[in-house]
């Protein structure tokens, strides 16, 4: 590990800029999941454990440089509180002078970071201001790290930077899905086009031994060895890309799996009337919405002699009952396999994550990423601007 951590850092006394990333989803002014902020506790208790006093810099929603109300940070106070189980003072407009008079141990919480232009802009006068605001910088927003802001970016350069918690256990898990994973390592790729993960799929081919396609995507790989898939979602104008990535997991020994058999209706809504036909059998006026039953045998008999797993994306339109069970059955397996401890299983991206939590068997991931494009970025075998710049 190139990056420092919490343990490496002198903080006694000091004021500890901390990058996290709180941008949870909220419905009726209510935060709907608050897990982003579960996770970066240990990295404010450890903070605060060791004499320091965590100024947490977090963004909110896309305000384009502008003060946008809706998106100010003061609607989640509430939830970081409870959620932290501590006071947190909120700063809308932050002063070295006003930290410093702060009674050590005292947990901050500045306004959206977004609400100047100089923030995505990675303008280093902001970066220069922020630095002048703390003492350390602590970077525990992995899920932001694929943004080169000032404050996930820009700043690390300015203070001594380390890593938090929540971000080294999510790099942890990461390095142990694909830099060093135990073989065989299977890829379960999933969602509705191919075109946003062309990076993913061609550095996961060099890099797994089975990669699975589903969803979507899978279509699109069909259709470009020639099978009518009706009026599913497919991008027939990528069916040559498809063919050079099947060319190139070929030639890297990664076998791609893709359905034999599928789900089909003729709906777009919960409890379609469908059928189960054999891949090359998709009625012209249908859409494929699961993998078939025999299509998740193969898959989970790969899981099943399986070491790693990474996730990206559902199996089909796991939302509507009752094109879920494909998914579902997979990620029993998943589940079983990790409970006996048989394999290591790592999952990340909002779909993703959704799909594991409605299956019930969120805890028996190894690891769910908080993250979903710097999970995917990650994953693609990009460099994270807020990783390197810990470096
Ligand atoms: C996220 O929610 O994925 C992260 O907080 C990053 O947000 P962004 O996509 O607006 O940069
Ligand atoms: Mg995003």
């Amino acid at each position: 590990m190139a990056w420092k951590t919490l343990d490496d850092m002198d903080l006694d006394g000091k004021i500890v800029l901390t990058r996290v990333d709180i941008n949870v989803p909220m419905d009726g002014g209510r935060v709907t999941d608050a897990t982003r902020i579960a996770r970066i506790k240990p990295t404010i208790d450890d903070i605060v454990a060791a004499g320091g006093t965590p100024v947490m810099l977090a963004h909110f929603g896309r305000p384009k440089g502008e003060v946008v109300p809706e998106m100010s940070l003061a609607h989640i106070l509430p939830a970081v509180t409870e959620t932290l189980g501590r006071d947190v003072t909120f700063i809308e407009q932050p002063s070295r002078e006003a930290l410093d008079a702060l009674p050590a141990g005292t947990v901050v919480l500045v306004e959206n970071t977004r609400f100047t232009n100089m923030e995505t802009d990675n303008d280093p006068k902001m970066a220069q201001f922020l630095a002048s605001l703390g003492d350390v910088f602590c970077n525990d927003a992995f899920s932001a790290a694929h943004r080169a802001h000032a404050s996930t970016e820009g700043v690390a350069h300015l203070l001594p930077s380390c890593a938090g918690r929540l971000m080294a256990q999510e790099l942890g898990a990461l390095e142990k899905a694909l830099t060093t994973p135990e073989r065989p390592v299977v890829a379960v790729v999933g969602g509705a086009k191919v075109s946003t993960k062309l990076d993913l799929l061609g550095n996961l081919v060099r890099k797994v031994d089975f990669l699975v396609i589903g969803g979507g995507m899978a279509n699109t790989f069909l259709a470009a060895k020639g099978i009518d898939v009706g009026k599913s979602l497919c991008e027939h104008d990528l069916a040559e890309t498809a063919r050079e990535i099947l060319k190139k997991a070929d030639e890297a020994g990664c076998e791609i799996i893709l359905p034999v058999d599928i789900v089909v209706a003729r709906e777009f809504k919960a409890n379609a009337a469908n059928e189960t036909v054999g891949v090359d059998a998709c009625p012209s006026d249908a859409m494929i919405f699961d993998a078939g039953p025999q299509s998740v045998a193969r898959i989970n008999e790969i899981i099943t002699g399986a070491k790693t797993l990474v996730m990206n994306g559902p199996l089909g339109v796991f939302e509507l009952e009752p094109f879920g069970t494909g998914t579902f059955a997979m990620l029993d397996t998943i589940a079983a396999q990790t409970t006996a401890g048989a394999l290591v299983s790592v999952a990340g991206g909002g779909d993703t994550v959704a799909a594991i939590n409605a299956s019930g068997h969120a805890d028996a991931f190894t690891y769910i990423s908080t993250a979903g494009g710097a999970f995917l970025e990650w994953m693609e075998g990009k460099t994270l601007p807020g990783v390197a710049a810990l470096g």
